[in-house]
């Protein structure tokens, strides 16, 4: 693995909105487990800053609950304690600009006094969109996303910066596409590209990861890869949650801002987008770009049989949900990728809250058979499929068909399948979250989206979004 995590440099990583959800379920016990595993610099620190008044007393105690809830039944006490000395916090608010001075007294305190150096820092964004356009300007203003350090000569004569700062965002990025290209705009001004990592967690999903290795290290699917063996493809994301005490926000966003303008279309990208012929962040990110760039629109003509979308039953009594709410909580969207690979065949996305199943699969079907090796009048029928099951009991199959053993010639459907959990005993699949977490650190980009499949996969969206009152809400 290229740009491992460099150990010997100080990192300081500063999450905005620590004692939010986001951070309470994924990020702390994200950076907990990289660091009993060692994967984090040695000399790491951890900084909350959030509006609520807390100590750092308070806070560590307030990391330490987290870890314990997450981590329910296992030993971490030694291994928390350890993490929790790295763990400071400071009280701010996010439009006040006074805050973040504070916040880079805090920051220069801990480099002189406590490390004795100038630390990398990373600003994590874990807070409501909304904030987004006020953070970036305060961060930028306040001077604290300047590198600290000075810069060094390398062997290679190249010049090096110390003390980097890093940016990661989290989806949704704006709420639709005029915003969206306002936050670029502004970030494009006050910040380098290599500074900003959009996250797309499912991008770090490991079998997300796999699609990439499965169809371009394998010579078995990529030849069959196209509209003229391929009749659909449906990517699904169901979860049997709800809102999740998120009812207020989620109203104002809806199920296609929340999953499909983002984890479903790059689910798609991955399928869909040609060979990149490296493990290049920059040419992984044009291909899956490429894709998205061509999408065919959504319109007032098509929309209706184009997109459906849902409500469930019991959603307007969420806490926060306005009464006589329109918001979907389900969607079903016939995308079509409108190039020479795949033009005319259909990409179906979906995706439900509060489903009968937690269910996340991406299915292949290819083209019937013209022709099988069965007696003229067996119903014949052969179509082959190949699953990608994301989540849970992660695994790929392909269902083909064999013969039934018996002297009469019968085809029954059979699925050769692997499965992480069988495969892998004793590796743990990395949660996505680590491996975000990771990449920042390391400065790789990969599994980040850029500028360009933000703006492509915001305005097939938009073009849903826009002719969405058309589409009946239904009562799922
Ligand atoms: C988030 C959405 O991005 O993804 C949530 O905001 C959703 O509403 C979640 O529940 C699903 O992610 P995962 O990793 O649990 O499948």
């Amino acid at each position: 693995m290229k740009n491992e995590v460099k150990h010997d440099t100080p990192t300081t990583f500063v999450i905005f909105g620590a004692t939010g959800d986001l951070a309470r379920r994924k990020l702390l016990p994200a950076l907990f487990d990289l660091s009993r595993k060692h994967m984090l610099p040695r000399s790491f620190r951890l900084i909350g800053f959030a509006k609520t008044s807390r100590t750092h007393e308070e806070f560590q105690a307030f990391v330490r609950d987290s870890l314990e809830n997450v981590y329910a039944g296992e030993d971490i006490a030694d291994d928390c304690d350890a993490f929790l000395a790295s763990a400071r916090y400071r009280q701010g608010e996010f439009e006040d600009a006074a805050s973040y001075e504070r916040l880079a007294e805090l920051l220069i305190e801990i480099d002189e006094r406590d490390i004795g150096a100038c630390s990398n820092k990373l600003f994590y964004l874990a807070v409501s969109p909304g904030f987004y356009k006020t953070i970036f300007q305060n961060l930028a203003d306040s001077g604290l996303t300047i590198p600290c350090g000075g810069e060094r000569v390398l062997p290679s004569g190249a010049l090096a910066k110390d003390g980097w700062t890093r940016l990661l965002v989290e989806k949704p990025f704006g709420k639709d596409l005029a915003m969206s290209e306002e936050l670029e705009r502004m970030l494009a001004l006050l910040f380098k590209d290599e500074q900003i990592f959009r996250i797309d967690h499912y991008l770090a999903k490991e079998t997300v990861q796999n699609i990439l290795a499965f169809r371009f290290s394998n010579i078995l699917f990529e030849p069959l890869w196209s509209r003229e063996f391929i009749e659909r493809v449906e990517i699904s994301l169901f979860e049997e949650i709800g809102v999740e005490g998120r009812g207020m926000f989620y109203d104002s966003v809806g199920a296609l801002r929340d999953v499909g303008q983002n984890h479903l279309l790059q689910m798609l990208a991955l399928i869909a987008m040609d060979d990149p012929k490296e493990m290049e962040a920059p040419r992984i990110r044009t291909a899956r770009t490429q894709a998205l760039g061509a999408l065919r629109m959504v319109s007032a003509d098509d929309v209706d049989v184009r997109a459906r979308r849902g409500q469930y039953e019991g959603f307007m009594r969420e806490e926060g949900v306005r009464a006589g709410s329109t918001t979907e909580t389900s969607f079903r969207v016939v995308a079509y990728v409108d190039n020479e690979r795949w033009r005319g065949v259909p990409f179906i996305l979906e995706a439900a809250k509060k489903h009968s199943e937690k269910k996340t699969e991406i299915n292949i079907y290819f083209k019937y058979t013209e022709r099988c090796l069965c007696p003229p009048e067996a119903e014949h029928h052969h179509q082959n499929v190949l699953t990608f099951r994301i989540q849970p009991d992660e695994a790929i199959s392909v269902v083909f068909w064999a013969k039934k053993p018996g002297f009469a010639t019968e085809l029954e459907p059979k699925r050769l399948s692997f499965s992480y959990k069988e495969s892998f005993e004793k590796e743990r699949i990395p949660d996505a979250y680590e491996r975000v977490l990771y990449d920042c650190i390391r400065g790789d980009q990969t599994l980040f989206a850029s500028t360009e499949e933000v703006q492509a996969a915001w305005k097939f969206t938009m073009s849903v979004l826009e002719n969405w009152n058309s589409v009946e809400l239904k009562k799922d």
